[in-house]
């Protein structure tokens, strides 16, 4: 039976400590997802297409140690996503406590609901501060963000 497993997040965009965590999970599992949910508790900065066509860029340049597949979810639960590609297992990037206590609720709810497990990925420390909200705050602000994100977001996001 082939291990699935999806790694879902806004992505909004892709930064080096996603790429760490997709990258090292895509060595873990036969068939690895990368799933771009819209979360309406955040202030998108991309469309949800931009961002998806952003991780495809980052992972082709980067390579990957098993199958990644790319793709977005908008309508209903997370887990009916999982479930419809035969996903057991979603993957989860986790920095500080601050993001254990955002991620514990959902991971129980995801197991209560159709049986998904989490699974909780240090990222390399040299990324520990690295995120999306602080990326999206340099670039608004006309910083320079290539030393957080994979080299097209930087491009896309240096000239925009
Ligand atoms: O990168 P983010 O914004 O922290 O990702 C959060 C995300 C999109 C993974 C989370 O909001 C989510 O799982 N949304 C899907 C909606 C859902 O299934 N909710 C019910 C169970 S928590």
């Amino acid at each position: 039976m082939k291990r699935i497993a999806v790694v879902p997040g806004s992505f909004d965009p892709v930064t080096l400590g996603h790429m760490d965590v997709i990258q090292r999970a895509a060595g873990l599992f036969d068939e690895l997802h990368v799933l771009v949910v819209h979360n309406p508790a955040k202030t998108a900065l991309l469309p949800i297409t931009e961002r998806v066509t952003l991780l495809e860029q980052s992972i082709d340049e980067a390579g990957s140690p098993g199958t990644i597949i790319v793709a977005s979810w908008s309508v209903g639960l997370l887990v009916d996503y999982a479930t419809d590609v035969g996903a057991s297992v979603l993957v989860k990037g986790i920095r500080s406590q601050v993001d254990v206590a955002y991620e514990t609720p959902m991971a129980i709810v995801n197991r209560h609901l159709a049986g998904v497990e989490t699974i909780f990925m240090l990222p390399d420390p040299a990324h520990a501060h690295v995120s999306s909200s602080l990326v999206r705050q340099v670039s608004s602000l006309g910083g320079d963000v290539t030393p957080y994100v994979p080299a097209p977001v930087a491009r896309f996001l240096n000239r925009s």
